[in-house]
């Protein structure tokens, strides 16, 4: 299928710029891509490339200067604040490096927060908490505070918190990078059964092209462009390199 129509993702020649106090700074230029449902993506490129940049934008965390962004076929510049938040919450799940746990907050409440911003009821909180503990692997660790259990399970945490509003689209920076290699795996291995099993569209920032081969096809950036974007498999070695 090649129409955009149902694209999760549609971008049209976005450009971002920062303001600093020596002028405007480019930093994402000419941006079109879309991404369809189910696709697995991962983003690559060197550091200060603009992939951080451009996850905040597709999250709508922040906005692009100019250029189009259509989510889940919504137009996102056309939406007020919060049309955004709401779109947001209902659409996508984020996962960051640094997990974002509350220290003070048991497992399972750390997983029910997204639902409390959606207002859904304390027992039907449990519930879906529990459901997506059991997800992850993680069930008997419901009461757990997050300093109690590992890195690749707090990482796991971050994902079934992700999870939780059933999004259709999951967007991941770098959510390996504070982990061994064997957690890596295991973390992928979770992403490859939601991508897989559930239909979940995923767009995930990494450095490592061992992280990259998860995922079908790979968007790298250069100094705000993107250089490549295909299958992962056919991508030429410079495009796999690390990058830090
Ligand atoms: N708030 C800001 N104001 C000005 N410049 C910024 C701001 N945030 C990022 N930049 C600049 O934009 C460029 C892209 O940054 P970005 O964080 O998107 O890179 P990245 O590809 O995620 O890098 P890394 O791999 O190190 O995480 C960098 O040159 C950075 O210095
Ligand atoms: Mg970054």
């Amino acid at each position: 299928m090649s129409g955009t129509a149902d694209a999760v993702i549609r971008i049209e020649q976005l450009h971002k710029e920062y303001e600093t106090d020596a002028g405007p700074v480019p930093v994402l230029k000419d941006i079109s891509v879309s991404v369809m449902p189910g696709e697995f993506v991962a983003i690559m490129g060197p550091s200060g490339s603009g992939k951080s940049t451009f996850m905040n934008i597709l999250g709508c965390l922040d906005v692009a200067t100019s250029g189009s962004y259509r989510l889940n076929g919504r137009d996102v510049g056309a939406l007020n604040r919060d049309e955004l938040a709401h779109l947001r919450n209902q659409v996508i799940g984020f996962v960051f490096q640094g997990f974002n746990l509350l220290p003070r907050a048991s497992i399972e409440d750390n997983i029910a927060l997204p639902l409390i911003y959606r207002g859904t009821p304390g027992d039907e909180r449990l519930r879906r908490a529990n459901e997506m503990l059991a997800k992850v692997g993680l069930a008997t660790h419901r009461a757990s505070r997050p300093n109690q259990i590992s890195g690749g399970q707090q990482q796991r945490v971050a994902i079934a918190r992700a999870l939780v509003n059933q999004p259709k689209l999951i967007l991941a920076d770098e959510p390996t990078g504070n982990l061994d290699t064997h957690t890596s795996q295991e973390i992928m291995a979770l992403f490859t059964e939601l991508n897989e099993r559930d239909g979940i569209t995923i767009v995930l920032v990494t450095h490592e092209s061992d992280i990259a081969a998860y995922a079908q096809r790979l968007v790298r950036l250069a100094d705000g462009r993107i250089v490549y974007d295909g299958p992962v498999a056919h991508a030429e070695p410079q495009h796999l390199e690390a990058t830090t």
